[in-house]
């Protein structure tokens, strides 16, 4: 049963979140399960490796795998608890796709059981988890749900528990993070409760469902609109000629103002996706949260259309586009504006533009038919003109200015603070 060490747990999605989760979980005692769709995925875990880049999970994982506490497989078995993390895209118009989440559902009721918990970690909007249950109680007539059942009395425990931690301290913060878990009744939250406290050092706060998947979606929010706030300023001093970089940090000596950090734009699966569920939740009432999603985007736009500039403005020079992931330090390209930035220059310029990422050993396929090329720092060093620092991977960070101070740079993560301000600022201005 809970807490005891035989306690059965199944993970459902062992991506970014779902693996670490199973292996930390594993590492308690618990005998672990790990289903995913794709049989690579099972393949890999099962021969005690890893299918994505996290400081320290390789380790973990085939230490778990060798002991025989975690394995995988793509069917569901019975357990007593679940939890699942598969993912949650937006499809046309931004609307949220819980697909996923209901086809793990599904999956998870052809074996639930009196005395289960089902706990729901992916980033969902706000209702999601009671669709939840109400999928499993239309599939399970035979078993009481939560919430729906004359005198509160439920066979299974179903609740709500978001994931917040940051990619490359994944296995620290798993552990280390507060956690909100939301039940769809106060036993369900306390249920689940019991079973974080097995692994997660932070507090751990109860409150109900449709809260703990509200507060998911404000925490990204909150954030995506006060990075719109940075990169609205970055065009802003950019159209009166000011250092925004400077502007920020000076701004920020006062002792209430914390600005963040302009860049090209906001990527991810979370930051860029998570505010459309809000937006799709309360369309009249998310002004703010709509707009800052739109600035975010455009300011994508706009470094296409400055960079392009640069380019233009030096005819037949080499390019060096830095970085295509999302953030810096990681392996992961998804929603990445880097990634959009650098296809849409090599889609215009072509062979002249060489990609420097040190997390890919190939170009994603979206650079396919283009001419663009994947090479290391030196080389890009040794050959380009021109350099657009996309990603503040700490590998460019630590370019010293004597390797690039020949160079026509922009750079959209102000990583360069000591780069010397050139005319072709100007030149990006009028073309842009
Ligand atoms: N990655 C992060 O940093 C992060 C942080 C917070 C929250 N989240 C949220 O966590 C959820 C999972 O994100 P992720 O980054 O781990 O995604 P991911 O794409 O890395 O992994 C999801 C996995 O689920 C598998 N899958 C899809 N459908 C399945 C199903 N029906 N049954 C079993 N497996 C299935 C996929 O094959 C994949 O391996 C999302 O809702 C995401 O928004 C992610």
């Amino acid at each position: 049963m809970l807490g005891g060490t035989e306690l059965k747990v199944c993970v459902l999605g062992l991506g970014y979140i779902g693996l670490p989760t199973a292996a930390v979980i594993a590492r308690t005692g618990a005998q672990v399960l790990g289903i995913d769709v794709s049989p690579h995925v099972v393949e890999t875990v099962n021969s005690g490796r890893v299918h994505i880049e996290e400081v320290d999970l390789d380790g973990l994982v085939s230490g778990v795998v060798a002991r025989g506490s975690l394995r995988a497989s793509t069917q569901i078995e019975p357990a007593d608890v679940f939890v699942i993390a598969v993912p949650t895209p937006f499809g046309a118009d931004h609307v949220p796709d819980v697909g996923y989440v209901l086809k793990a559902a599904t999956a998870v009721a052809t074996v639930l059981k009196v005395g289960d918990t089902v706990i729901l970690e992916s980033t969902s909007p706000v209702g999601t988890t009671e669709q939840v249950r109400d999928f499993i109680a239309e599939l399970r007539p035979d078993l009481k749900v939560p919430g729906r059942s004359s005198g509160g009395h439920a066979d299974v425990a179903i609740a709500y528990c978001p994931e917040r931690v940051l990619p490359g301290r994944i296995l620290v913060e798993l552990i280390d993070n507060d956690r909100v878990i939301g039940g769809i009744t106060p036993r369900c939250a306390r249920r689940a409760l019991h079973f974080y406290r097995r692994f997660v050092r932070g507090a751990c706060v109860t409150t109900t469902a449709r809260a703990a998947e509200m507060t998911k979606l404000t925490e990204n929010a909150f954030r995506d609109v006060n990075i719109a706030f940075a990169n609205e300023l970055s065009r802003v001093a950019e159209t009166l000629g000011v250092d925004v970089w400077e502007v920020i940090r000076l701004a920020n000596r006062h002792p209430r103002v914390n600005i963040l950090q302009p860049g090209p734009g906001v990527g991810g699966h979370c930051i860029a996706v998570d505010p459309w569920f809000l937006v799709h939740g309360a369309p009249d009432d998310t002004q703010l949260i709509r707009t800052a999603r739109e600035v975010n985007d455009a300011k994508c736009d706009h470094v296409i259309a400055r960079a392009s500039a640069l380019i233009a403005a030096h005819p037949g020079v080499p390019v060096a586009c830095l970085g295509l992931a999302f953030k810096a330090n990681i392996d992961d390209f998804r929603e990445s504006p880097a990634l959009k930035v650098a296809v849409a220059l090599a889609q215009r310029f072509g062979s002249r533009v060489q990609i420097v990422e040190p997390y890919a050993d190939t170009l994603p396929s979206a650079f396919d038919g283009t001419g663009a090329t994947l090479v290391d720092l030196d080389d890009a060093l040794e050959r380009a003109g021109v350099m657009i620092a996309l990603v503040d991977h700490d590998l460019f960070r630590s370019v010293p200015l004597e390797e690039r101070c020949d160079k026509h740079v922009y750079d959209t993560r102000g990583i360069w603070p000591d780069q010397p301000a050139v005319a072709d600022s100007r030149a990006m201005r009028l073309a842009s």
